[in-house]
C-alpha cells in the first residue's frame, strides 16, 4: 500500500461491507458493563484505531462518552480518527503505545495484531491495563473468512504461517488468568463490478478502487508488480465470486472477550494510588 491507501481501503470497505456494523452491534453486548459506569466516562483503549469510525459505531450504540487512548501509526488515519470521534463528544488522545497510564475499563484490538511483532508482550501490558472488571476485546478474521481465504494465497505464496490465531489469543489470555468467550460474526463484502481482475501492477488496473481494496484486503502493495502466478491466482479466486455483476464475498469474523477469571477478579488488588486516580 502507498501513503493514504490504507485510509481510502478502509472508507471502500465501509461503504461496500456489512461487517463494521455487524461487528459493532456484537461488542456492544460484550461491552454493556460499561452502562453502569457511564457517568464517570469509561476509559476505553484501541489499538490500531483506524479512521475511528468502528469504535464510534460501538459507543453511538452504547449511547454513551468515553475517554479513549488511540495508538494509530497511519498519519493518514489518526487525525480523521480523532476528528470522528473528537466530533460526537469523547475525550481522545493519541498515544504511542498503551503500556502505562490509567486502568480501562475496555480494550479493543480489532484487526490489528497480525501487524505486532511480540503478541504475548503485547497482551502482558494491555492486560496490566484493565480496571478489575474491564474487558479485552480481540476481533480477527475466522479462517473460514473468504478475505481471509485471499489473504492465504498471498502467503502461501511466500510460504509464510498466519501470525496470531484466535486459539493462539485464548491460550495466552488463559496463560494470564483470563477467561475467554469468542462470538462469531458473518458478514458480506458486495462490491459492483463487470470485471474485478487486477492488473499486474495493481494500482493500474481498470477499477483502481476495487484493486485498493483487495490489495488492503490481502496485504499487498499496490504499487508493486504482482508476481505472475500469484496474480492469476488472485484473479481466478475474484472471478469465482463473481456474482450477477457483484464481487461478493462472505465475511466470518470472530469476537474473543477476555474477562478475569472470578477468583482471578476477586484476588486483583489494584494500588490505592490508582483507585484514587480512576474515580
Ligand atoms: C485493518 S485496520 C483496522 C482498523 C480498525 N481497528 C477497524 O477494525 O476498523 C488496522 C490498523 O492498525 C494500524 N496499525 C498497524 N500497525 C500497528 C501497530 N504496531 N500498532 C497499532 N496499530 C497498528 C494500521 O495503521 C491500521 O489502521
Amino acid at each position: 500500500m502507498t501513503t493514504g491507501d490504507n485510509a481510502a481501503a478502509m472508507k471502500s470497505h465501509a461503504t461496500y461491507s456489512t461487517a463494521r456494523e455487524a461487528t459493532a452491534h456484537a461488542l456492544r453486548t460484550r461491552w454493556a458493563h460499561l452502562h453502569e459506569i457511564a457517568d464517570r466516562q469509561p476509559r476505553i483503549c484501541d489499538l490500531g484505531t483506524g479512521d475511528g469510525e468502528f469504535l464510534d459505531q460501538v459507543l453511538a450504540r452504547l449511547e454513551l462518552n468515553a475517554r479513549i487512548e488511540i495508538v494509530e501509526p497511519d498519519e493518514d488515519l489518526a487525525p480523521l480518527a480523532i476528528q470522528r470521534l473528537r466530533a460526537h463528544g469523547h475525550d481522545v488522545s493519541r498515544v504511542q503505545d498503551t503500556g502505562s497510564g490509567l486502568p480501562v475499563d475496555a480494550y479493543l484490538a480489532a484487526h490489528v495484531l497480525f501487524y505486532l511483532p511480540d503478541i504475548n508482550g503485547w497482551l502482558t501490558s494491555a492486560l496490566a491495563r484493565l480496571a478489575p472488571d474491564g474487558v479485552l476485546s480481540v476481533v480477527q478474521r475466522a479462517p473460514t473468512c473468504e478475505c481471509n481465504a485471499l489473504r492465504k494465497l498471498v502467503r502461501d505464496h511466500h510460504g509464510v504461517a498466519p501470525k496470531v490465531t484466535s486459539d493462539r489469543v485464548r491460550r495466552l489470555a488463559a496463560t494470564h488468568g483470563m477467561t475467554t468467550d469468542v462470538v462469531p460474526i458473518a458478514s458480506t463484502l458486495s462490491y459492483p463490478t463487470v470485471d474485478p481482475c487486477l492488473a499486474p501492477v495493481p494500482a493500474q488496473s481498470a477499477d483502481p478502487e476495487l484493486a485498493r481494496l483487495i490489495c488492503w484486503l490481502a496485504a499487498l502493495p499496490t504499487d508493486q508488480r504482482l508476481p505472475d502466478a500469484l496474480g492469476r491466482e488472485i484473479n481466478a479466486f475474484l472471478t469465482d465470486h463473481l456474482v450477477d455483476g457483484t464481487l461478493t464475498l462472505n465475511q466470518y469474523d470472530l469476537l474473543i472477550t477476555a474477562t478475569r477469571s472470578v477468583g482471578a477478579a476477586t484476588q486483583s488488588v489494584e494500588p490505592a494510588a490508582t483507585r484514587a486516580q480512576r474515580a
